[in-house]
């Protein structure tokens, strides 16, 4: 596609490949206006904005952190921030809990599985749906996460949230979410995911059936994409398929509500209009949206199997270079071909907590008890692997190439315990028999060599 030619040159016409609504590009520079001409050029603070607008800055990060960490956004806005925020009343948000929170009679030391949450009767929104499952680290000191489930029955109508202490990780399951936010318009499907940045304002409306999916709460340094070493400079998640909204804003005049977390309570203020309000903006500091059906796997070829790390989309760094304060990891669609090997994941103990999640399909390591919507946690220093059944299975199986196919489930790994709410221990449909997966589990051994 050109549209003129100018001394030799064919011209695109429009960046190609891009969904429309959305710029490509994970920690991009962006700029984008919603009404011509409003985002100023060449400074971010002219003695007075076009059409009015308020100048104001987001910042991500410290003024000083490094460079190719600092992360800010200029946006123009109908009103500064100041004016979406009055005086601040606590309200009660009883399911959604944050760290440090160790519940005295719940023991978090185990192996333990769930069914899915089910939907209640009950109108539930993005905040009174959210039902937190584990809790690390701590809030105070921006270290940790909290794994959530969410329940939404109800779209948020003229009421607005951020949380202070975290950004979100969103991995929904089922049903389709619109997170009309301050820098623009996400709508998320499963098998895609959504960062949203600490601070950001926005409201979560259901664009049609009850969606229910997962949460990471990173108290801590932001998502950010791992390095991949020798693998070069392609496959895993690549940079092109992040999807950042273009500016949207609404300028509308009604009583709204906006709830804030704040080091893990929940305050409320009133005001009298809607505060996505911002007309044009550019930086880096942004939400962004992911689709999981283009993270490109790469794996063994021959034989053995490589540690899990190896399907990490994103890890937050925890300030220990390796030792991640989250790593989010994705088992999807992949081939196994290796030879003479034991190709599920094989046992282990592991200082890092692991929480796991089915979006959907079959899980290769336990084909049975881990169903779509289901969560599993195999917590720091607990043994774990494949069941009697995925294990016989594996052990003597032909070993041709074979596609694990309808398969798609993720793990939040963090370098911290993760600790049981009440919710999750009494109240979420915990399988209780979950550990008897292993006790079928044979010895072999009789001393005999060659025995297998
Ligand atoms: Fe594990």
């Amino acid at each position: 596609m050109t549209d003129h030619t100018q001394a030799g040159f064919h011209q695109a016409a429009t960046p190609c490949g891009t969904t429309e609504g959305y710029m490509p590009g994970f920690g991009n520079d962006f700029e984008t206006e919603a009404l011509p001409g409003a985002l100023p050029q060449g400074m971010n603070s002219p003695q007075k904005c076009n059409y009015g607008l308020y100048g104001e800055q987001l910042s991500g990060t410290a003024f000083t952190a490094p460079s190719h960490q600092n992360e800010r956004t200029w946006c123009y806005r109908i009103r500064p921030s100041v004016k979406h925020s009055a005086r601040y009343e606590k309200i009660a948000l009883p399911y959604w809990k944050t760290a440090p929170h160790v519940v005295e009679d719940v023991i978090s030391l185990g192996q333990y599985r769930w069914d899915p949450v089910a939907h209640s009767d009950q109108p539930l929104t993005w905040l009174t749906g959210m039902r937190t499952m584990t809790t690390a680290g701590d809030v105070n000191t921006q270290v940790g996460m909290a794994s959530h489930i969410y329940l939404v029955t109800a779209s948020m109508e003229d009421a607005y949230f951020y949380s202070a202490d975290s950004e979100l990780l969103v991995v929904p399951q089922e049903g389709r979410l619109r997170f009309c936010t301050e820098l623009g318009i996400i709508d998320l499907e499963p098998k895609e995911i959504a960062i949203l940045p600490r601070g950001l304002l926005y409201r979560v409306e259901l664009i049609d059936g009850p969606a229910r999916g997962f949460v990471c709460e990173n108290y801590g340094q932001k998502f950010e994409l791992p390095g991949r070493g020798p693998i070069g400079a392609n496959c895993m998640a690549n940079r092109r398929d992040f999807k950042t909204p273009v500016a949207a804003f609404e300028d509308r005049e009604v009583p709204s509500t906006v709830t804030i977390k704040w080091c893990g309570q929940f305050h409320e203020t009133k005001i009298g209009h809607s505060p996505l309000d911002v007309v044009a903006w550019h930086g880096n500091y942004a939400p962004v949206k992911y689709d999981l059906r283009t993270y490109c796997p790469v794996g063994s070829i021959l034989f053995d199997h490589p540690d899990p790390s190896i399907f990490t989309v994103l890890t937050a760094p925890s300030g220990v270079p390796g030792t991640a304060n989250i790593d989010f990891v994705l088992f999807r669609e992949r081939w196994m071909v290796m030879e003479d090997t034991f190709r599920p994941p094989w046992y282990h103990k592991n200082v890092m907590s692991e929480l796991m999640g089915n979006i959907y399909g079959q899980y290769d390591a336990k084909p049975q008890g881990f169903v779509p919507g289901g969560m599993s946690l195999h917590n720091m220093m607990l043994p774990h692997g494949p069941d009697r059944e995925a294990f016989e299975k594996a052990s003597n199986a032909n070993l041709g190439p074979d596609k694990l196919d309808n398969t798609m489930s993720f793990m939040f790994e963090t370098r911290f315990p993760q600790h049981l709410t009440e919710f999750a221990a009494k109240e979420a449909p915990l399988q209780d028999d979950y550990i008897d997966c292993w006790t079928s589990l044979e010895k072999k051994f009789d001393g005999t060599p060659g025995r297998k």
